[in-house]
């Protein structure tokens, strides 16, 4: 290679670092200047794990505005920060339906109300490690430590809705799988709110058919009104939607060890943090792995409303196979998790990245949103855990598929599984992000 020679990944990453470039918003980056002009909570974490390559500057901002949000009151970390320089009707549901300030805090107009899978600790960690000298001079992790200890200790006190360990989420937003199938079963039980009473705005940047229904639609903003008019207090209010999901807890047991990492670079006990992975870890395995599939399941707290029983949702989603993230699971579910994966069903291998529903399931869409599409992210996820297990040749096939399907598709917000085709908007960031980090990783 001659110096002037610029190879293909050196091209992926100039239009991946131009993607993050133009989505910077100042304090943060957006995931996509249409769709979603404001700050999201785990795109963030995402986004500051590519971002970390270009600028652990800001990396390190990405991750300490997303915190200058979060709630005094409780700990929780919101779902999206809004930015006042977006006009008010850029987005629904804005600020103005959440009713929620952010005292003192230039620049943002408010929160939502609800919360994101708990990614961050994970992603503070990881744009430490790239810059650990600028880092520890500018005390970010002693500044963001205690921070990430008050928002797992918001899903600890108060999301162990089912009491056995695990944080449940109340909203399908919370999971990140908006309109996965498997919450078309709990979901069908809340009242969707009257469509005459808001606007969705998401269908004037996105294609209809990859976008959740006008139904699921009606069923969010219900759940969200009702969370809002109890003031977002857990306490006083029976959530009508409350599940235990696979990805949300395997990311916060993950995100648990790297807080005892954490722990130990600022100089505090790493114990506790260390204690409480191994304890998620069990809780998900006893209530939430299913030997007979060989994968998690979500579990449904409200199955049986009548006697208060919980039940294992019957769909099987790839949020059943993240748990792979998590270190030193048990020997036979490691073996299970990747025959499952390489099975007929998520097809690793031989499908564009992976899937992010069951293949085979008559609810399987290969372009709407969660119920099919491979998201970057997701193989992101995944890629980290194959190589935790010495899974390699997977891992490799994983990434250089990531990296293919990123550029062709101009950075689409997710990709058909069987055609690779793009999905949703372009030029979106996480994507992007995923696609600087993997590029660097070559072992
Ligand atoms: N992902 C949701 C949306 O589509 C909410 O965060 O707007």
């Amino acid at each position: 290679m001659t110096d002037t020679a610029v190879t293909d990944s050196e091209r992926l990453r100039a239009a991946a670092s131009s993607v993050l470039l133009g989505n910077w918003a100042g304090g943060s980056t957006v995931p996509s200047r249409t769709l979603y002009p404001h700050q999201w909570s785990w795109d963030s974490a995402f986004i500051a794990i590519g971002l970390r390559h270009l600028s652990p500057r800001r990396a390190r901002r990405e991750l300490e505005t997303l915190f200058s949000a979060q709630w005094l009151s409780d700990g929780r970390v919101p779902h999206i920060v809004f930015n006042d320089s977006v006009p008010a009707d850029a987005y629904f549901p804005g600020p103005d339906f959440w009713q929620v300030g952010v005292p003192g805090e230039a620049g943002l107009t408010g929160t939502s109300g609800i919360v994101q899978p708990p990614v961050h600790a994970l992603a503070a960690w990881e744009v430490h490690k790239t810059d650990p000298e600028g880092s520890f001079g500018l005390g970010f992790l002693r500044r963001l430590y205690p921070r990430l200890v008050q928002w797992h200790d918001y899903l600890r006190v108060h999301r162990d809705l089912g009491g056995h360990g695990l944080a449940s989420i109340v909203h399908p937003w919370e999971s990140g799988w908006d309109n996965s199938p498997c919450w078309d079963a709990p979901l069908a039980r809340v009242n969707p709110a009257d469509p005459t009473t808001y606007v969705r705005r998401d269908l004037a940047h996105s294609d209809a058919a990859d976008r959740p229904t006008d139904l699921d639609y009606g069923r969010y903003v219900r759940l969200c009104t009702d969370y809002r008019e109890a003031d977002y207090d857990d306490t006083r209010i029976e959530h009508a939607f409350a599940v235990e999901d696979p990805c949300f807890n395997a990311l916060l047991a993950v995100s648990e060890h790297a807080l005892a990492d954490i722990a130990e670079a600022v100089g505090a006990d790493p114990a506790p943090h260390r204690e409480r992975a191994g304890q998620l870890t069990s809780a998900l395995i006893d209530r939430l792995y299913d030997p007979a599939s060989g994968i998690f399941r979500c579990r449904d707290l409200r199955a049986n409303s009548a006697n208060g029983e919980d039940a294992l949702i019957d769909e099987l989603s790839a949020s059943g196979l993240i748990p792979l993230v998590i270190p030193g699971l048990p020997d036979d579910i490691v073996r299970a998790l990747l025959h499952t994966a390489s099975g007929d069903r998520f097809g690793l291998g031989r499908v564009h990245l992976l899937p992010s529903y069951d293949l085979l399931s008559p609810a399987f869409d290969p372009a709407r949103y969660w119920r099919g599409p491979s998201w970057f992210n997701i193989a992101w996820l995944f890629h980290r855990g194959l190589r935790q297990y010495g899974a390699e040749a997977d891992a490799k096939q994983l990434r250089e598929g990531l990296l293919d399907a990123a550029g062709r598709s101009g950075f689409a917000e997710y990709v058909d599984p069987h055609t690779g085709e793009g999905r949703g908007i372009r030029s979106f960031s996480w994507t992007a992000a995923t696609t600087l980090d993997l590029i660097g990783d070559r072992d």
